[in-house]
């Protein structure tokens, strides 16, 4: 694909647009919104200019110059993405939209609330405390991403099993389409089917059919009760057995992430956290809430009753916020804490049926066996959304890693299909995972959606290079 450059007379419109302090050349600044949270160098482009929008207007403007002149456009939340989505492949444009976090409104009469796509994910919550209510999207890192990157990713996290993922709680949209017209999508309503689900088409489309400015998004009431199970089982087959088990019980477990040792023991290191594990070869973190403490706690004890049954060795019982501040700790800072232990790595997020979860442990086995890495791994397990994490050992070379890593990849992404799975669940394609929708989207699947993307976007400036190859396209 053939982007034109940007010209000082388009930088100058830019300007005008959104104002000279909000177009940034420094190189500084540029290699900042050069790359997201993806460990891999290489994926890092540098974007002609990051510009900082304030209003819908000024963004639908600049999209429309864009397009008139062929320049592509990157959107941006925080960066904290896990798959390449905001990295600007073809330069051009980086629109950054940090500077648009405002709170519309707040409908205590219809439970939603109206904010700007840049708001911060966790700022949602503190606004509306007090009032008892509640936004249950919850992404890992929602002390630092933003509203709008959850809806591009359509972001899942740990809270999932009981309250769904984003696309649950998003009831309208205010968004630009490629060729810079504003436009409202959804509304504060309970149902809708007036015409296609375009809210859910763009939930999830990673930037790339336009940009989400603004949303509508559900409240609902704020679980006042929460109990924190910390389960310690002798071997990571031991505690994922446990998970179908416990999803099929009348039960209703808000969380239930599974960490194998070296992921947990990894970020006790990383947190200076003294917690003992000696006997331990795997833990699940089971969260259970509600607005009646005594049902949470029964539930609660129940579940405990159940991992002791099925082998835990010990089960700690989290009822005060700091002590679950603690246990969530841990299980937040896996990621963080496997980068410090290798950057070289591939930060996974496999998705498989609630029944397969249990036959996934021996495959990263195999793998791992087979190309010789070590694949720790943890995450949403309740959901079938695990973060296997293919990860070069400090002693193996960087080149005997870049053979062996593409294939284990493969292996791995293999193997979750044939267990009924799919390659990403929660962090996207985006540049990451593109050359292996080939392998892993039927034709029918990937035509449908290069028709839709060719209909929004007819100059392909939208996120270019992310999901699919839309830009070679025949
Ligand atoms: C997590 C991120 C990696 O669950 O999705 O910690
Ligand atoms: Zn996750």
């Amino acid at each position: 694909m053939n982007y034109n450059p940007l010209t000082s007379e388009l930088l100058e419109t830019l300007r005008q647009i959104v104002g000279e302090r909000n177009v940034v050349l420094d190189e500084a600044m540029r290699e900042t919104y050069s790359h997201d949270e993806t460990s891999k160098d290489e994926y890092a482009h540098m974007s002609d200019v990051v510009i900082f929008p304030q209003s819908t207007d000024a963004v639908a403007r600049v999209v429309r110059l864009a397009n008139e002149a062929h320049i592509p456009i990157t959107p941006r939340g925080a960066g904290s993405g896990l798959s390449g989505g905001a990295i600007p492949v073809y330069g051009g444009i980086v629109l950054s939209l940090e500077k648009m976090n405002k709170v519309r409104e707040i409908d205590y009469d219809n439970l939603t609330m109206t904010v700007e796509a840049g708001i911060v994910t966790n700022e949602i919550n503190s606004l509306i405390k007090e009032k008892g209510l509640f936004y249950a999207g919850y992404p890992m890192s929602l002390e630092t991403c933003t509203l709008g990157g959850n809806i591009a990713e359509n972001a899942g996290g740990g809270k999932a099993i009981k309250y769904g993922v984003t696309s649950r709680y998003i009831l309208g949209l205010e968004f630009v389409t490629p060729r810079g017209e504003i436009v409202w999508l959804g509304g504060k309503l309970a149902k809708d089917v007036t015409g296609y689900d375009l809210v859910h088409l763009i939930i999830g489309s990673e930037g790339t059919l336009g940009i989400v400015t603004a949303a509508i998004i559900r409240l609902i009431a704020l679980p006042t009760a929460k109990t924190d199970l910390l389960a310690l089982f002798k071997t990571p087959e031991a505690a994922i057995s446990c998970v179908p088990k416990i999803l099929a019980k009348d039960l209703t477990p808000t969380s239930i992430e599974f960490m194998d040792r070296q992921s947990f023991a990894a970020s006790c290191t990383y947190l200076n956290e003294g917690l003992s594990y000696a006997e331990c070869g795997a833990m699940l973190l089971i969260e259970m809430d509600g607005r009646d403490a005594s049902t949470v706690e029964r539930e609660a004890e129940a579940v405990g009753d159940l991992c002791t049954e099925l082998g835990a060795i010990e089960v700690y019982v989290a009822d005060n916020r700091t002590t679950q501040d603690r246990l969530w700790a841990i299980r937040r800072n896996i990621a963080e804490a496997l980068k410090v232990y290798s950057p070289v790595q591939s930060l996974e997020d496999i998705v498989v049926p609630p029944a397969s979860i249990p036959l996934v442990l021996p495959e990263l086995d195999r793998i791992s066996r087979k190309f010789g890495i070590a694949i720790p791994c943890y995450g949403h397990a309740g959901d079938g959304n695990l973060h296997a994490t293919l990860v070069k050992d400090p002693s193996m070379s960087f080149e005997a890693w870049q053979k062996v890593e593409p294939e284990a990849l493969l292996a791995l992404y293999d193997a979750t299909s044939h267990l009924g799975g799919k390659i990403s669940g929660e962090h996207g394609i985006g540049l990451k995972r593109k050359s292996y929708m080939y392998r892993f989207m039927s034709p029918v699947e990937q035509m449908l959606i290069k028709s839709i993307k060719q209909a929004w976007d007819p100059n392909l400036i939208m996120n270019p290079g992310k999901m699919l190859d839309f830009e070679t396209q025949e």
